[in-house]
């Protein structure tokens, strides 16, 4: 069995972890807000309707961030359509996903969700079918104090202080023709530039997201972000990338190699960026929102198939993916991707949070439970903060369908610059075999083992239900353990690893 070795330095430092990095989306589809987050009938919800076992497992998770109200679904919504007593509010069909928006929920109850939550909203502006004046009329509503009308409106329908959004995105996968008013690069990048100056003509505190590719595959890319950018860089603070992996061919081994792909994905954005930044002889560093990222595929067919069967259904179970061990894997994949590039990917949001591709899962009227996606993403979330330390890596290889050489090892460790305390994110993708590792600590000494936490099982395609919500779980009793500068464990085939250190004994 060959051994997979690292090099751990606190001088090899990546960059600071934004908490944003652990942000989460919400979109209207499906059922991730209708019978997700609102279901007022549910024996836990709160006084205003909200799942109140829901926004339990939201805090647990740690999600510090929400992106909002979409998606392909805020590129034909009416902001205005979801304010105001909810009598009068109309039913509208959502050309996104082929479903009926009731607008019960809207600006203001997502605010108040998120207030109990505990998490700051990003929200997004439609560029699809609307443009400059719907999304400054939605900043006024939700960020300007007063003696406005749309502000004063805002007052009216009961919140006095203004919300106080930072965050903004402007539009949605504006590259994709499957989206609602999709543009070229430069009819985005013009109308996405003007926008931006208005909007912070209103309010000059705020953040924008630009939007870039909707995936790596697009034909566009990387024309479209050097296009894009060329119209905003002096405008926004960030450039959007998404991605969503699948295990199309029942290929494990070419699935958890996937997050190879991610990180080719963001160098080439981030040099895209530089050649703009270069080109305009600018100061400004574009940073990258990976602001929707996740497994997506088991639910594909079913979806295609319902919205032909069932169309224009409020609330419609879709894209509700059962997640298996293996997508867990290939998730804790994906964050040690996005926590190797904190220097530039400052943002980041899972998509989605609740029953959409999702790993919360809920029944109507029933219990709420945890995918086997929550688990790294909460270890990452609760553990991954401080500096990103890049470990220096020798691993055995293995060749795929896809890929010709992939380290077996993917691990990168954070560290707490106030407390001290080390995490080590590791995924072993060897399908079969346990690999063991060494670690070499020299420049730090004096740390213990706190804690060896292991997510692992037998069968790759276990996955957690309603009914056994258990299946599949992490356990504790990882075997990692420092003797003076070297650190060893095994990481057990097939398994997510977080290992957690601390200065002075255990
Ligand atoms: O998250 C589901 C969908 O995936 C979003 O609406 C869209 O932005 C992406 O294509």
């Amino acid at each position: 069995m060959s051994t997979a070795r690292f090099v751990l330095d606190p001088d090899y430092r990546v960059g600071a972890v934004d908490p944003r990095l652990y942000g989460g989306f919400l979109e209207h589809l499906g059922r991730a807000i209708y019978g997700g987050i609102y279901e007022p009938e549910h024996p836990t919800a709160t006084a205003d309707g909200f799942r109140g076992d829901v926004l339990e497992l939201v805090r647990d998770l740690g999600v510090p961030m929400v992106r909002y109200p979409g998606g392909n679904f805020v590129s034909g919504y009416n902001w205005e359509d979801g304010v105001g007593p909810v009598a009068d509010r109309p039913a509208r069909l959502d050309l996104a996903w082929f479903t009926t928006e009731p607008n019960t929920i809207g600006t203001d109850e997502f605010a108040r969700w998120a207030k109990l939550a505990g998490v700051e909203v990003n929200m997004a502006v439609n560029l699809g079918t609307k443009g400059i004046d719907a999304a400054c009329n939605l900043l006024e509503y939700c960020n300007h104090p007063g003696g406005s009308y749309w502000s004063d409106l805002r007052v009216a329908n009961g919140t006095p202080e203004p919300h106080g959004f930072k965050l903004w995105c402007l539009g949605n996968e504006m590259d994709g023709p499957w989206q609602i008013g999709h543009k070229t690069a430069t009819e985005y990048g013009r109308l996405a530039a003007q926008t931006a100056i208005a909007m912070r003509w209103i309010d000059p505190t705020i953040e924008l997201v630009a939007r870039g590719s909707s995936n790596p595959r697009m034909p566009e890319f990387p024309q479209w972000e050097a296009t894009v950018l060329e119209h905003t860089y002096d405008h926004v603070d960030y450039i959007s990338l998404h991605t969503y992996h699948r295990d199309d061919a029942g290929d494990l081994g070419s699935f958890l190699a996937k997050s190879v792909e991610m990180e080719e994905f963001i160098r080439t954005v981030a040099a895209t960026c530089d050649y703009v930044k270069s080109k305009k002889r600018s100061n400004k560093t574009m940073m990258i929102a990976f602001d929707e990222w996740n497994v997506w595929y088991h639910s594909t067919e079913h979806d295609n198939a319902y919205k032909r069967d069932h169309p224009w259904k409020v609330a419609p179970p879709l894209l509700e993916e059962r997640y298996t061990l293996a997508d867990a894997l290939a998730v804790g994949g994906m964050l040690i991707s996005l926590l190797k590039h904190a220097d530039r990917v400052k943002i980041a949001c899972i998509a989605q949070l609740v029953n959409v591709i999702a790993p919360i899962q809920t029944v109507t009227g029933g219990p709420a439970w945890k995918q086997t996606i929550y688990y790294p993403f909460l270890h990452a979330a609760r553990f991954g903060h401080g500096t990103v330390l890049d470990l220096q890596i020798t691993s055995p290889g293995y060749a795929t369908a896809l890929y010709d050489e992939v380290p077996l090892l993917q691990a990168v460790a954070t560290l707490d610059d106030a407390t001290g305390d080390l995490t080590i994110f590791a995924l072993n993708r060897d399908l079969a075999s346990p690999l063991p590792l060494i670690g070499n600590f020299r420049a730090l000494s004096g740390y213990s083992v706190r804690e060896h936490l292991v997510l692992e099982h037998p069968d790759p395609n276990a996955a957690n239900t309603a009914d056994h919500p258990d299946a599949v779980t992490p356990h504790g009793n990882g075997d990692a353990a420092l003797d003076g500068g070297s650190l060893s464990a095994t990481l057990a085939a097939r398994s997510w690893n977080v290992i957690r250190l601390g200065r002075g004994a255990a």
